[in-house]
């Protein structure tokens, strides 16, 4: 028989599971927070005003070099305590005291947070402000209505109209997503010049397909002045773009037609993709790169989503949020090796080689 200390003892064991769930249901809730904190961060222009003062910057001077209303001076710590928390900023104490005689704190930036420094080459707020702008947040309150609905996408059940559609029509959600694509080839490019350069040693030409404004391709044709590059991507994402010597831009519809090469590049094109439209793509892809009598190959950078907990809780994390948001933006998925390898096969290639060199992504070379 328990005894009343065994009782005890189990409700408080209760009580505290009960306490535990209730703050990790409160975090869920609130995990916007850590978005929205992070934007108004961005939008204040917090990151570039530490990164200008040139040392550690004492509260007080933060505070005075901000565009806000001096009502507000006293909500800055705040804000610069939960991006503290969630290591945007760190914290520095070094024994300054303000005109108060109180200690005061001072700040510098973290590693994630130079990545948001308006003028560094691999500034990731083009992507925060495309991402967080409301077009793009407001698919997932349709949510619950699109499972319940026909629509092929949350984003249709909230505009009426496809993600690409939408950006045809609306230049300015076309511009914002482009640079926010564009702000991700500096970093993938270095790590492919620097971990997989033979992946494109030898060819003589390479189409980017759905290559954006051809950031990549750019920085591609740069590294082999020999290597013969196409930008291809919708006629309004390349419309008035200007080429170099080996670069060019095509505007069509890849679902039609690709222009022909010896290798082809799918920069997260594949993942906007179900896997009947991703077929598609590859067999035009397959067609195009075998046309010249030679065999080509098509090089996907995309995630592979890990099996099997060989990923830490963030990455994890990182790969089910794309996953989710291609569900609600687009009609594609992130997929693990077995689905790409399916996808692969079903297009009519034999062999595929995934080089693990870009983080939370994957470089995937396949063959014919
Ligand atoms: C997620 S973005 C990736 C852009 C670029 N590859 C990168 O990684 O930065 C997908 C691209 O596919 C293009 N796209 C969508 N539908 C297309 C189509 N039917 N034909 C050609 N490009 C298309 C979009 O315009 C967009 O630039």
């Amino acid at each position: 028989m328990a005894s009343p200390q065994s009782g005890k003892h189990d409700a408080n064991n209760n009580i505290n599971t009960l306490l535990r769930a209730q703050t990790h249901v409160w975090n869920h809730i609130f995990s916007f927070i850590n978005s929205m904190s992070l934007k108004c961060a961005v939008d204040l222009g917090i990151p570039d005003v530490i990164h200008d003062y040139g040392k550690p910057m004492p509260l007080s001077q933060l505070i005075a070099s901000l565009p806000i209303h001096p009502s507000k001076t006293s909500c800055i710590p705040r804000l610069m305590r939960i991006l503290t928390h969630s290591g945007f900023f760190s914290q520095q104490h070094n024994n300054i005291v303000t005109e108060n005689n109180e200690p005061e704190v001072e700040y510098v930036l973290t590693d994630a947070s130079l990545l948001l420094l308006k003028d560094n080459s691999l500034s990731m707020t083009p992507f925060l402000n495309a991402m967080l702008d409301p077009v793009f947040t407001k698919p997932w309150h349709q949510l619950s209505t699109w499972f319940k609905n026909s629509d092929l996408t949350s984003f249709e059940t909230a505009h009426g109209m496809m993600v690409w559609d939408y950006a045809c029509h609306d230049p300015k959600l076309n511009h914002l997503f482009n640079d926010a694509m564009a702000t991700d080839a500096g970093l993938v490019t270095a790590v492919l010049m620097e971990k997989c350069k033979e992946v494109f040693d030898g060819l003589e030409s390479l189409v980017d397909v759905g290559g954006g404004t051809g950031a990549v391709a750019k920085a591609i044709a740069s590294s082999f002045p020999q290597l013969e590059c196409i930008v291809f991507d919708q006629p309004h994402v390349v419309a008035g773009l200007q080429g170099s010597d080996n670069l060019k831009y095509v505007g069509g519809n890849m679902f039609e037609a690709v222009p022909p090469a010896n290798a082809i590049l799918l920069k997260w094109v594949l993942h906007d993709w179900n896997d009947e439209e991703c077929v598609n793509i590859l067999k035009k892809c397959k067609e195009e790169i075998t046309s010249k009598g030679k065999q080509g190959k098509v090089i996907i950078i995309d995630m592979v989503i890990s099996e099997n907990e060989k990923r830490d809780r963030e990455s994890v994390e990182t790969q089910l949020f794309f996953d989710m948001q291609m569900m609600v933006m687009a009609t594609g998925k992130e997929r693990n090796e077995k689905e790409w390898a399916k996808l692969i096969f079903f297009a009519g290639f034999n062999n595929y080689k995934i080089y693990p060199v870009l983080g939370v992504r994957s470089l995937i070379e396949i063959h014919p």
